[in-house]
């Protein structure tokens, strides 16, 4: 039997997927039964390095969509439209759809997952997150029994590279940018890797999996790295701690009410499992009832690596369709059919440990000032630094201990009250593990 593909998109990722599934020796034997019916492009003209036969290259994708001949849509095009109309379409003539765009399924999910549940059909997404990380299947299959609690990744390659940059060579965020840029880790418009948009997607579509719910994109609380400045990353080495981009999706209440998602850059202890994963390198971390701790490691983009991850949600369809002919229904364990939306706690009852670092004049009295400000607010100190000297002021750091995000943000709004008292101006807030 001989299962027909429609690669919608042949530019870094559909050209790692073209070559596996031109390359089958020595892979998995179902490949040998796929056949790439056409390929959908925007210009015919560009010079390719995979080569198919006569009229399998098009830029009309809505023929692709609409053959009748073709099983399984992969879509790897990227962007909201005109992917989301493509896929409805291919979904209701009935074809099972492999994706790499979590962007458009962190904002178009539900549309899709509705359509594809009413069709009969899948929509499998390995790639989106963590690129050749076997994520989404370990968490729907292997660890499917657990009772989830909180799962944390470095989701991001371009923000990793370019935070470990910072810290392995003292660099500021704008030159380390631009080297990102001119090595090809990172994008012309990096908006959507440092702003932690990209990660924010990923975290919605974990946390749907984990936590068995839908997600509103808009509900994840999203900072980027572009604020981390070197003085913070060197002063968070000396009290022991690296900064990581962190996107965290963890259940609030142990009955499980509310779930707390949000990405923003991190001091993680330098113990802590995720803070050695360096460089373009990605990791999850997840953490349930009864497994414990389980983290997945390794490359989070790349043509090969995401490539791996797209052909095996491609042969998981095939292997489920030759085993299941005639059968109407879908597998559960790969069709999540959840349909409610998870409730989602305010950033403000976040309870974490805060890392501020205050710039002022070198007065005395200034430490007490800002010890007794933080305990009205009920928030105590870990500890407080006075590190060095910027421009002539005193720089101050302090780790808190726990507290919640509203008392912690209360008290720097009074603290921003002394200003005349000390010239005191904040220089950086972040949170700490
Ligand atoms: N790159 C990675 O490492 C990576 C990792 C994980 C996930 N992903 C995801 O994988 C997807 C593809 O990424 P990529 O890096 O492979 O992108 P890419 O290199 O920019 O390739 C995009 C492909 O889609 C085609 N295309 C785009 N818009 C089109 C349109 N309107 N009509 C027809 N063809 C169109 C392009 O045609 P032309 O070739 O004619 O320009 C190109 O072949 C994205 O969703 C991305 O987020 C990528």
């Amino acid at each position: 039997m001989v299962f027909k593909l429609g690669l919608l998109g042949l530019g870094t990722v559909g050209t790692g997927t073209a070559e596996i599934l031109l390359n089958p020796e020595g892979r998995n034997p179902l490949l040998k039964e796929i056949e790439i019916k056409s390929v959908g492009v925007r210009s015919l003209s560009k010079a390719r390095s995979v080569s198919f036969p006569e009229g399998v290259l098009t830029d009309d994708l809505e023929s692709i969509v609409n053959d009748p001949d073709i099983d399984i849509i992969v879509e790897l095009m990227g962007g909201l439209e005109p992917v989301r109309s493509l896929l409805l379409k291919a979904i209701a003539n009935g074809k099972h759809i492999v994706t790499a765009n979590k962007a458009a399924i962190a904002m178009h999910g539900a549309e899709i997952f509705d359509a594809a549940q009413e069709a009969g059909v899948y929509v499998l997404l390995e790639a989106a997150v963590g690129g050749g990380i076997p994520i989404l299947k370990p968490l729907k299959e292997a660890l499917g029994v657990n009772r989830i609690s909180r799962i944390t990744g470095i989701v991001n390659g371009t923000t990793n590279y370019i935070l470990t940059q910072m810290a392995q060579k003292g660099a500021n965020f704008d030159d380390v940018l631009t080297e990102a840029q001119d090595l090809g880790y990172a994008e012309a418009d990096p908006t959507a890797d440092v702003g932690g948009l990209d990660a924010a997607d990923k975290i919605a579509i974990l946390a749907s999996l984990a936590f068995g719910g839908r997600i509103k994109r808009e509900d994840v609380y999203t900072e980027g790295i572009t604020q981390v400045d070197a003085a913070d990353i060197s002063y968070a080495q000396q009290l022991g701690f690296t900064i990581k981009l962190l996107a965290i999706a963890q259940q609030k209440t142990s009955n499980g009410q509310s779930l707390q998602l949000r990405v923003h850059p991190t001091l993680l202890p330098q113990d802590h499992p995720l803070a050695s994963i360096n460089g373009v390198y990605n990791a999850v971390l997840v953490e349930g009832d009864p497994i414990e701790q389980v983290m997945f490691f390794g490359p989070g983009a790349g043509a090969g690596p995401t490539a791996s991850a797209v052909v095996s949600d491609i042969i998981s369809i095939i292997g489920i369709l030759k085993s299941a002919q005639g059968s109407q229904r879908l597998n559960p364990l790969l069709s999540p059919e959840h349909q409610h939306y998870c409730a989602i706690a305010p950033m403000s009852e976040l309870v974490t440990r805060f890392y501020a670092r205050f710039l002022c004049n070198d007065n005395p009295g200034v430490i007490g000032h800002l010890g007794t400000c933080f305990g009205k607010h009920d928030v105590s100190l870990e500890s407080v630094v006075q590190i060095g000297y910027q421009d002539s002021l005193a720089e101050i750091v302090v780790v808190t201990h726990d507290g919640t995000e509203a008392n912690f943000h209360n008290a720097l709004t009074e603290i921003r009250g002394f200003s005349l008292l000390d010239n005191i101006s904040i220089a950086s807030v972040l949170r700490v593990w």
